[in-house]
């Protein structure tokens, strides 16, 4: 009971202040850095800084793997969605090898070989997602070796070849340079990359004017958006859409 008032009272005191101009100004005012719990410890944040930046490999951990140990690696931790030739696709996904030079055709196949520009994607891929039950799972060294397994059924790499930080940014991948800027003119946005504006919510676009929704009519309908759900591993990545079946027939 006792400090169910007390609570009552702090909460009537508060509301009084915030009615109150220099209550604002108290707000700006508010210190640097986080408002609640403790600032996290360099090597606490270190488990969730696991980006790789890709064309160059930065990032990339040590440890290394070769291709033999990644085909026990991905026959224990892989196969049961993927299958037991990753070729062939499995349950959950279709081929992860092949497809070099059908980015333009139709079906388009979609692979770590054909889609990648740069082979680190693989490993930030693999490290952060997969095995999909079970991700963040893996040791790095067992990261670079069903990375080198993956690329060398993709003929990327040979069989004797050592994945690790040095390596792996070297593999030369076939649709390194075929990634153009996105012309369609819904989506134009002019690039920055330094010293940016803030992107802003939709709060700040035609959406709202002063804080009061547009007509009804000028409303975008999500159902009507041309943008359809994401994710590599949908049936248009699989080269089985629609219209790829209406050519076929
Ligand atoms: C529980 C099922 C499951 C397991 C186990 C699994 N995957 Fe996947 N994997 C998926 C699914 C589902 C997708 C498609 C995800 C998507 O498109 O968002 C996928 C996608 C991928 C892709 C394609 C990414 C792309 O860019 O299209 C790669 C590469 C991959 N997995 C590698 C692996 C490796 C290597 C292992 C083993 C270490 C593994 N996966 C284990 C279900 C699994």
């Amino acid at each position: 009971m006792q400090s169910h008032k007390l609570i009552l009272i702090l909460a009537g005191a508060s509301l009084v202040a915030l009615t109150s101009v220099s209550a604002y100004a108290e707000f700006a005012e508010r210190p640097e850095g986080a408002a609640f719990g403790e600032p996290i410890a360099e090597d606490e944040l270190a488990l969730w800084d696991i980006d790789i930046t890709t064309p160059t490999g930065a990032n990339l951990p040590e440890g290394e793997g070769t291709v033999a140990t990644g085909r026990e690696v991905y026959a224990a931790q892989c196969a049961h969605c993927h299958g037991d030739d990753p070729a062939e696709g499995g349950v959950m996904y279709g081929t992860m090898v092949g497809g070099i030079g059908t980015m333009t055709e139709r079906p388009r196949v979609l692979t770590p070989g054909s889609m990648y520009p740069y082979a680190p994607i693989l490993f930030d891929y693999v490290r952060r997602a997969m095995p999909l039950d079970n991700p963040q799972s893996m040791t790095a060294d067992e990261v670079y070796a069903v990375s080198a397994y993956l690329y060398h059924l993709n003929g990327l790499v040979d069989e004797d070849f050592v994945m690790n930080a040095a390596t792996m940014p070297t593999i030369e991948m076939p649709n390194r340079d075929a990634f153009f800027d996105d012309d369609r003119p819904d989506t134009s946005a002019e690039r920055c990359m330094e010293n940016c504006e803030p992107i802003g919510t939709v709060a700040d676009g035609d959406y709202l004017t002063a804080g009061q929704p547009v007509e009804d009519d000028e409303t975008p309908d999500p159902s009507e958006s041309q943008v359809q759900g994401g994710g590599t591993g949908g049936t248009v990545i699989m080269g089985d859409d629609e219209d790829a079946e209406a050519t076929e027939d």
